[in-house]
């Protein structure tokens, strides 16, 4: 069991925060495969501050999301009072504070990663969360800036100084992206020098890579990103290798047809039809991920706007997976506008 202040999650793998993925529909399949904790998608404290519309409904969740973490971005410690305030009739359990998003569009704005270059500005607003917010605080950090300052160890000292209760670590540089190797010794250090639970994130995609992260960094927990896209057994199955070793068989293409038209079932009740669909359609390609020749199919995925005429074409998988190419169920790339996050 791993304890987050005050919560209690059974099981240490749970799901990463995907800007434009973590919506309420997503967050709830992966839950229902066993992750024991999700984030909302990143909400800027500015526009949180400012009641966007937009804003508002990312934190809208439902009595089986929990417990639920929100995702805060900014940079100043200023603004923190009134974004906490407008938390007051949602139910969150946890503020995650992210310094780890390396897009320009957000760095240039001294957010996300460029936090990592400040860590004394960064224990300002985590300090400051800690006080205004009754809730525990987290932050999402990186490795560092890029390959010549690696600072993370030092971030999460300064974090843990400013009382936080856990820390999340993607273990790339902001420089990196999403691209190159894990840095596992970084996030090694920042375990070994820190009291509070330390989960790590990065390119846990594989049973064996999940394994791996345990093993070389020590850490309490581990977050899964792109592993977990169109692919929420890899929850399920982590659980089950980490626990004794037993690996569980993969999905057959009537789970996996049953997992999609409810996810799908889900978006439309929580987005309405339109866009509802139209959010669906990624996932579409990412559940259909690692099979081979169904390029046709896909293409007619995203000429349909309706929920029914999705669901014919989700239907057809039935027939047409035994011909399908099959490749590894867990790479392969992401789409690259998603990337920049
Ligand atoms: C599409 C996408 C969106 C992301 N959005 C966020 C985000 O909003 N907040 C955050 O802390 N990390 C975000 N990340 C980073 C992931 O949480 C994770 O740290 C990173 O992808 C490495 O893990 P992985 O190798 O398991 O994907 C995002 C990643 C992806 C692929």
């Amino acid at each position: 069991m791993l304890k987050i202040g005050d919560i209690e999650l059974p099981v240490p793998i749970m799901l990463s925060p995907m800007a434009g993925v973590s919506d309420l529909p997503f967050r709830l399949i992966s839950r229902s495969f066993g992750s024991p904790l999700a984030f909302t998608e990143m909400i800027d404290i500015n526009a949180i501050s400012q009641k966007d519309r937009r804003t508002t409904h990312m934190l809208s969740s439902s009595p089986d999301d929990r417990p639920l973490g929100v995702q805060f971005l900014g940079s100043s410690e200023l603004q923190i009072p009134l974004a906490i305030e407008r938390l007051h009739g949602h139910t969150v359990d946890l503020v995650d504070f992210n310094a780890a998003c390396p897009s320009p569009k957000v760095t240039r704005k001294g957010k996300g990663a460029a936090l990592m270059r400040e860590p004394k500005k960064l224990a300002g607003i985590l300090s400051a969360l800690v006080r205004e917010s009754r809730l525990p605080v987290a932050v999402k950090i990186r490795a560092g800036w890029d390959a010549d300052s690696v600072n993370a160890r030092d971030v999460a000292l300064y974090a843990e100084d400013a009382g936080i209760t856990c820390l999340f670590i993607h273990g790339r540089t902001r420089v990196q992206g999403y691209t190159g190797v894990v840095d596992y010794a970084v996030i090694r250090d920042v375990k070994e020098a820190l009291g509070i639970p330390v989960i790590a994130s990065g390119d846990n995609l594989s049973l064996e890579k999940i394994k791996r992260m345990f093993n070389e960094t020590g850490c309490d927990g581990v977050a899964i990103a792109r592993g977990a896209l169109g692919n929420p057994w890899i929850f399920k199955e982590a659980i089950s290798y980490m626990k004794d070793g037993t690996i569980l068989p993969r999905p057959d293409v009537a789970e996996r047809i049953a997992v999609m038209k409810h996810h799908l079932e889900m978006s439309v009740a929580h987005w309405g039809e339109k866009r509802g669909v139209g959010i669906f359609h990624k996932f579409f390609i990412w559940y259909t991920r690692g099979l081979g020749g169904l390029r046709p199919l896909r293409n007619r995925a995203f000429r349909t706007g309706t929920k029914e005429g999705l669901i014919e074409v989700i239907d057809e998988l039935m027939q047409l997976y035994p011909l399908c190419r099959h490749r590894s169920p867990y790479q392969g790339p992401v789409t690259p506008d998603l990337m920049a996050h």
